[in-house]
């Protein structure tokens, strides 16, 4: 036991080296644009040219033109009919054994998801331009702008490093995201998450931002940048033109919009420092173009909103992020804040309205945070109600018109383990004991605050009980001491069905995305002309 205990100490030693000279220059080769190319930037020397946009556009346009001939010999290419809408579900950390789990949690290993049952299904390349394995932030910016970029950066391509406050600024380096093209295809656009909406997914839509933590004036400062240079992430959202015009706006993250020395509704404090209301502000601009605006905070709010009338919609249920859905359901939460499926139902019957269609964002964001946590009980509930959020946008809309991606910014380290017998819970322990005469589940992570619930100091690996498992906190067994388990470096899957979902078989990189939804809407840089 104490041999596996060094062992590991050895691996995380083994694992920060890595980690570290993955930070120092590489020797840089320029590489031929080619399929060729393609295969040799598996290779851990950085191509140059990745850290142009022009290079993933360039390559999202090869992979579209080679699926649109793929498609076209299973003669299932319909040219005459192009998607009005495109409604794209995230879930955030969402890995393929995450997917397998939540099977289990409905109830046996024979069940599926409800997105698992569309009829074409792809795996995407997660990694981003400095890392192997990526983070919400630059995933962001490749599966809906198109452009893979650094870690911890939104919505700006590679020339930006993680808190760089010059080049994050500099316009030249923006990237657009399909929520713009479709706004300059006279389409709406909108977003919906668990998360704080300035969290790092849903800032992808609208923001543009050398460091994701950046979401209010505080934190800019914080880090050394000027606040009025370095417009944070709430801002961005108010005042910047693709957030302005986003037609609905549901999650949490009250406290990015108002001040330190202000609280609000449910009595917490705000983080800004420059006295701004941007929630006020939000209303007021509405007003002053005599549009239909409604802001609202609880479910209450939302239940006495006219979404036939309104044209703009505005939800905060939470201070920081919304609650878990196994804790909404488990609680009085359930009374006061909608759930991921209700919010997803209200943004599209207030989008639906635009004849000419809509793209949204809807990120079930909370099924990342858990497995940080290593409780990977409360990480399938989420994916269990992510699966009925999309279920309800499927029965809500139809597939002639309205393409539905599903899909994954990043896997997580979570494995299933253990040949347990198959009525086992998945969230229990596993029927044998290990070498040592003790048990452990059946799910475990790599890395993580469940080391502690592995490891104790007298005697090696701990005894856990199936009883302790049951406790919806438990902390799933992990290798390697972490405060917050993190992400895995595996390919995710991608779930599509309605117009040209048949595009998204295959395997390619994440930020093709984009590409291949906009070419089913016709619109922005990858539209029909
Ligand atoms: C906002 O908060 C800051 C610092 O927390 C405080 O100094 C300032 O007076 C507040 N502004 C307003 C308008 O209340
Ligand atoms: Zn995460």
């Amino acid at each position: 036991m104490r041999i596996t205990f060094l062992f590991a100490l050895a691996l995380t030693a083994v694992f920060v080296d890595v980690v570290l000279s993955s930070d120092r220059a590489h020797p840089r080769r320029v590489q031929p644009r080619s399929s060729t190319a393609r295969l040799g930037a598996a290779s851990h020397i950085t191509n140059q040219a990745e850290r142009d946009a022009s290079y993933w556009n360039e390559f999202a346009q090869d992979t579209l033109k080679d699926k649109i001939q793929q498609a076209a010999k299973l003669n299932t290419a319909d040219t005459a009919n192009v998607a009005k809408n495109v409604i794209m579900f995230l879930g955030d950390g969402m890995s393929v054994h995450t997917v397998t789990a939540a099977r289990n949690l409905m109830g046996d290993s024979s069940n599926q998801l409800s997105f698992e049952q569309f009829p074409y299904l792809g795996l995407s390349k997660t990694y981003c331009i400095d890392r192997q394995v990526a983070d919400s932030a630059c995933t962001a910016t490749a599966y809906l702008g198109g452009v893979k970029a650094n870690y911890g950066t939104i919505g700006v391509n590679a020339k930006v490093k993680r808190y760089n406050c010059i080049d994050g600024q500099n316009p030249a380096n923006y990237v657009e995201s399909i929520a713009k093209w479709a706004q300059d295809a006279g389409k709406d656009a909108g977003l919906v998450t668990t998360a704080r909406v300035t969290h790092a997914s849903p800032a992808g839509v609208y923001a543009h931002t050398a460091n994701r933590d950046w979401e209010n004036d505080a934190k800019v400062v914080a880090n050394g940048c000027s606040a009025t240079d370095n417009v944070d992430i709430a801002r961005q959202l108010v005042e910047w033109d693709v957030g302005k015009k986003l037609k609905v706006v549901m999650g949490g993250g009250r406290r990015n919009f108002i001040n330190t020395t202000v609280n609000d509704e449910e009595g917490l404090p705000g983080l800004r420092t420059d006295g701004r209301n941007l929630i006020q502000d939000w209303l007021k601009d509405k007003e002053a173009n005599n549009q239909q605006a409604a802001y609202v905070w609880s479910k209450k709010g939302l239940s006495l909103v006219d979404l036939d009338k309104t044209e703009y919609l505005m939800g905060l249920f939470a201070n920081s992020h919304c609650p878990y859905n196994g804790d909404l359901e488990r609680s009085n939460y359930k009374l006061v804040k909608p759930s991921l499926t209700e919010m997803t139902e209200a943004a599209i019957k207030v989008l639906q309205k635009n004849q000419n269609g809509y793209f949204l964002f809807v990120e079930g964001a909370r099924i990342d945070m858990a497995h940080h946590d290593t409780r990977a009980r409360k990480s399938l509930e989420d994916t269990v109600e992510f699966s009925r959020a999309i279920e309800r946008a499927r029965a809500m809309t139809s597939e002639e018109d309205t393409l539905i991606v599903v899909t994954s910014d990043h896997s997580h380290t979570m494995t299933i383990n253990g040949y347990p017998y198959r009525d086992l819970p998945i969230t229990g322990l596993s029927n044998a004991l290990a070498d040592d005469g003790l048990p452990y589940t059946i799910l475990s992570y790599a890395n993580g605050p469940g080391f502690s619930t592995t490891y104790n100091d007298k005697t090696g690996r701990s005894e856990i009980t199936a009883e302790e498992t049951e406790n919806v906190n438990f902390e799933y067994l992990a290798t390697v001491p972490l405060d917050s388990e993190t992400h895995g470096g595996d390919d995710v899957g991608v779930f599509a069905s309605g117009p040209f979902a048949q595009y998204f078989t295959g395997n390619y990189e994440q930020s093709n995305i984009p590409a291949m939804m906009a070419r089913a809407l016709n619109i922005g840089p990858f539209a029909n002309l």
